[in-house]
């Protein structure tokens, strides 16, 4: 008898999680890997962040914190939002939580009822689907193409549609795809949403503010205000501050649900570090020009990583409008045998492929719901990025030089 219970069983490590332990493995046996799976800035925290943090240290703001977040940082959050989408919120429906991570979970573990749907639009953020069977609900994937740059469909939304649906969540700039919904699409999601109100939103914005070719993305709120009172907003500071490690996540949505949530976050953690959350509240109210100069060299890493993935036989990839993954369908270059003997039948033993004769870490589509493609990371240094890009290249060359 296995001492971990079997809901637990039914959940995977992520996969991002289980490749850094193969990578450093490998790199002590000595080969150089470029890491090309993480999803995190390769820059440091700016210094006016990490200086907020030693005064809040200096002031003694070393005891717990409210659980469900500072009147600081909840009020520094609640600007943000304004400021970027003109939504107001008041203090009482926003939760400070230890990332957006921690935030998608208290919701998903105060909301779901054994069985519950959840609509997870593939690809998908690896952790959704196990969050959901975490608290008991039932992940139903929602299926895109390519050709429609992965993203939903009003009529697709519609036939998932059960009466046992509690969730849709979308998450725009998307991980992996960084595909991002303009105003007409979301207009016409929120129409189906209109149509069924039972069914609850949940937005992870946590890449709203990185996008390449034009202003933020639009949030479906700002299109569809009338859905505020279904929809949670969850966002962070991890990816556009650069702020990982520190942990800090906030979700915005109806009191209620917000309860709910901080009564999950007091009998779990208590509530986020007190230290990172006046870092956080120095990121959210200070100087923005970080983001700014983060968006432009991350813009860069991408127009240099489609200058050379487009050159490269075998592969189909879409410049992401937001983020910092490219998605590329590698189905063509699939059931082939490599010059070396390897069999290549899946998009994981491709990547399996790549890393072993290239020392290139990627992460495999089907982990993202969509076999037949991987995850390129370019938030690594741009000499990685295009290292790592011209050895994926020449793998597509030799593999496309033998018959499929
Ligand atoms: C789509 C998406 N949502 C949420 C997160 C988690 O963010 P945080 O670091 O704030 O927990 C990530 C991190 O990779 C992500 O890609």
């Amino acid at each position: 008898m296995s001492i971990v219970s079997a809901r637990m069983r039914q959940v995977k490590l992520s996969p991002s999680v289980a490749a850094r332990i193969i990578l450093n493995q490998l790199r002590e046996e000595g080969r150089r890997i470029i890491d090309l799976t993480i999803g995190e800035p390769d820059f440091t925290t700016p210094a006016h962040i990490c200086d907020a943090a030693h005064a809040a240290m200096q002031r003694g703001e070393t005891k717990y914190p409210l659980s469900q977040g500072t009147m600081a940082l909840r009020k520094a959050a609640a600007e943000r939002i304004r400021l970027d989408t003109g939504i107001e919120y008041p203090l009482d429906q926003i939760i400070v939580s230890t990332g957006a991570k921690q935030v998608l979970y208290n919701a998903l573990t105060a909301t779901l009822e054994v069985g519950d749907e959840v609509i997870i639009p593939a690809p998908f953020w690896v952790s959704y689907p196990d969050m959901v069977e975490l608290g008991g609900g039932v992940p139903v994937t929602l299926e895109t193409h390519s050709a429609a740059n992965y993203k939903i469909t009003p009529d697709a939304l519609r036939s998932a549609i059960t009466p046992r649906t509690k969730w849709l969540m979308l998450n725009a700039p998307s991980n992996p795809s960084g595909a991002i919904y303009d105003r007409e699409e979301l207009l016409a999601l929120a129409g189906v949403l209109r149509e069924q109100s039972h069914v609850w939103l949940m937005t992870d914005d946590i890449y709203a503010r990185l996008t390449f070719d034009g202003g933020p993305a639009t949030h479906i709120l700002q299109v569809a205000p009338d859905l505020a009172d279904r929809t949670l907003a969850v966002n962070g500071v991890s990816k556009c501050y650069a702020m990982t490690g520190w942990r800090i996540g906030y979700g915005s949505g109806p009191k209620d649900l917000i309860k709910a949530m901080a009564v999950v976050q007091s009998q779990s953690t208590s509530g986020a570090c007190s230290i990172s959350q006046a870092a956080a509240t120095a990121a959210l109210t200070g100087p923005q020009d970080c983001v700014e100069a983060f968006t432009r060299s991350f813009k860069e890493r991408r127009d240099l990583a489609m200058s050379i993935l487009t050159q490269a036989p075998g592969l189909t990839a879409v410049a992401p409008g937001g983020a910092f993954y490219i998605f590329p369908d590698c189905s063509a270059l699939l059931c082939r045998t490599a010059p070396d003997g390897t069999k290549i039948v899946t998009d994981a033993d491709l990547v399996q492929y790549i890393l072993q004769t290239t020392g290139v870490a990627l992460l495999d589509g089907g982990s993202y719901g969509v076999p037949g493609t991987f995850r390129m990371s370019f938030a690594s240094a741009p000499e990685e990025v295009r290292a790592g890009c011209e050895a994926i290249k020449s793998v597509c060359e030799e593999l496309t030089a033998v018959p499929a």
